[in-house]
């Protein structure tokens, strides 16, 4: 019989082991001594069903197997590994893949461009540049010139050409789109802060992103911070922006624009708002920091194509206060909070916008913002237009295995000052998720997640139920809403990332990042995923089929 764990904990309600063991089928006296024993450890354990529908897919288990592991009928292609020659010019694909975008090339959902963040080289380092990571003295920086090029290389996005011929996804290594921008590509500033530099180079630490409604993509950097340091940079305000490439341009300069705020962003979620501003959600991935959009001051054109990018650089940023359900412009021309917050010596801490734009994290802190528990992406609902947020966890405050908050704009106007918000489903043993990190919508409002425990913690202590990190399928409708079921698992020390669907919704692609981090010798890698044997994981992207 199979019996799931909320009918089962119905039974139990009637208080007497007898009824458990009609739903379990164990004999009533067996039942009774088994409660605190190993067949109830199975009953209350992490390996019961934890909902109550039945998605398209026959959903998998957790599993700490080295590889990407999906229901029966779905298979993947390795799409690009790091290193894959991607241009006729011989520019090879980067580290560490994170978000992807698809863009459709003649609106086919079987060939078209893919944009892709590399976000951070860690420990693999050793790879890919010889730098010994894993004995270096952290005090002594004993990188070389050559090795910063190459690190900074590794790192920023990708631009890749990609086609489904008989049934495959496949790399166009000679595309006449392939492009790196990378940690030594040139880039220009937009927007109020653009005062600092005419232009700088370099963006890494590109986390997730967005697409842009006239079809280019943003890419977001996040811990900016790490790269400065292992590269010896000199100027770290260069970093911490959401930058803007357009893919089907090789030639254009992608921007850095300053209106929406420097921080250690994690993703953007673009939509429209009643009036025809543009709105951009935002989170600062970090514990304790803070959510944010930004509203265009000025309105969204669909005759205006590209040029609707101006719409990025002169707007208002808010932040969020959960307690009050407010909005908070961090506009220092009307915010005399921000006109009054003074530094440690007493001297302002701010005197212009760019002031505050390079600064959020301390203008939010300014103007009594809710700090949160490290909120990665945040989607839009493509039918009610509410807007999800990942927490992933915090444990400063016990928040171990992270949320996901449904934020509803008062008149579902995104443009608006009110919101109110509501817990939509909770990480832990019950849900069956740990740390969501990022998501994508299906057309029917379904919220596919990823996980992103630690490679630290994976797989043991409070982690150990879960396996390895995973993919989650999540109804946002019906009496199944936030209950989640699992659709894949990702190889050792990996983490899944960047989700993102082909519009006929046949393909889901997925970023594997950091295979076999957290490895103790680099002559025993602990994962060998995607080529198998003896060889060293490789970050690779995905591309799933059978949906
Ligand atoms: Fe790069 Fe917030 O994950
Ligand atoms: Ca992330
Ligand atoms: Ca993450």
């Amino acid at each position: 019989m199979d019996v799931n764990r909320r009918q089962f904990l119905t039974y139990l309600g009637v208080g007497t082991a007898a009824l458990a063991s009609v739903a379990t089928g164990i004999p009533a006296l067996a039942a009774g001594n088994t409660l605190s024993g190993k067949t109830a450890d199975h009953l209350f354990g992490l390996d019961t069903k934890k909902h109550n529908f039945n998605p398209k897919f026959k959903e998998i288990h957790p599993t700490t197997k080295d590889d990407v592991v999906l229901p029966d009928g779905f298979k993947y292609d390795v799409v690009a590994s790091y290193g894959d020659k991607i241009n006729a010019a011989g520019d090879t694909f980067g580290f560490n893949n994170d978000f992807t975008c698809f863009l459709p090339i003649e609106g086919k959902s079987d060939h078209g461009l893919l944009w892709v963040n590399h976000e951070y080289l860690g420990e693999l380092e050793y790879y890919v540049n010889g730098y010994d990571y894993l004995n270096a003295d952290e005090d002594d920086n004993k990188r070389t010139p050559e090795q910063i090029k190459k690190y900074l290389y590794a790192l920023g996005g990708s631009v890749i050409e990609i086609k489904k011929e008989n049934g495959s996804w496949k790399l166009v290594s000679d595309s006449e789109y392939g492009r790196r921008v990378s940690g030594l590509t040139k880039h220009v500033l937009t927007g109020p802060a653009a005062s600092i530099a005419k232009e700088v180079t370099g963006t890494f630490a590109n986390c997730s992103g967005g697409v842009t409604m006239w079809n280019t993509i943003l890419s977001c950097e996040e811990n900016y911070m790490d790269v400065v340091g292992d590269c010896k940079l000199p100027e770290a305000e260069h970093y911490g922006w959401v930058v803007e490439v357009d893919p089907f341009d090789p030639k254009s300069t992608p921007k850095k624009h300053t209106a929406l705020g420097r921080f250690s962003h994690e993703n953007t979620a673009m939509v429209l708002a009643p009036s025809g501003q543009l709105v951009v959600y935002m989170g600062d991935d970090a514990k304790d920091q803070y959510v944010y959009k930004y509203v265009s001051k000025g309105k969204y054109d669909p005759k205006a194509g590209k040029n609707n990018s101006k719409l990025l650089e002169e707007g208002t940023l808010y932040v969020a206060n959960f307690g009050k359900g407010k909005w908070i412009a961090l506009d220092f021309a009307t915010n005399e909070a921000l006109k009054k917050a003074v530094n440690a010596d007493g001297k302002p801490m701010f005197a212009s916008q760019a002031d505050v734009l390079l600064n959020c994290r301390d203008a939010s802190k300014a103007v009594g913002a809710t700090p949160m528990d490290r909120p990665e992406d945040l989607e839009v609902h493509p039918i009610d237009g509410s807007v999800f947020i990942a927490l992933t966890n915090n444990d400063k405050h016990g928040n171990f295995y992270g949320q996901i908050v449904r934020l509803f704009e008062n008149d579902n106007n995104h443009a608006g000052l009110e919101f109110t918000f509501e817990i939509f489903a909770a990480g832990g043993p019950q849900s069956g998720f740990a740390a969501p990190d990022n998501m994508a919508f299906d057309s029917a409002g379904n919220l596919w997640v990823v996980t992103d425990i630690s490679s630290s913690s994976m797989n043991s202590g409070i982690y150990k139920s879960f396996g390895n990190n995973g993919v989650f399928f999540i109804p946002t409708t019906g009496n199944s809403k936030g209950e989640a079921a699992q659709f894949a698992s990702a190889p050792v020390g990996a983490e899944m990332t960047g989700p993102w669907f082909t519009p006929d919704e046949k393909t889901l692609f997925l970023a594997v990042q950091h295979p076999g981090e957290n490895l103790k010798s680099y002559d025993k890698p602990t994962s060998h995923w995607p080529k198998g044997g003896n060889a060293v994981a490789m970050p690779s992207v995905i591309a799933i089929t059978g949906f």
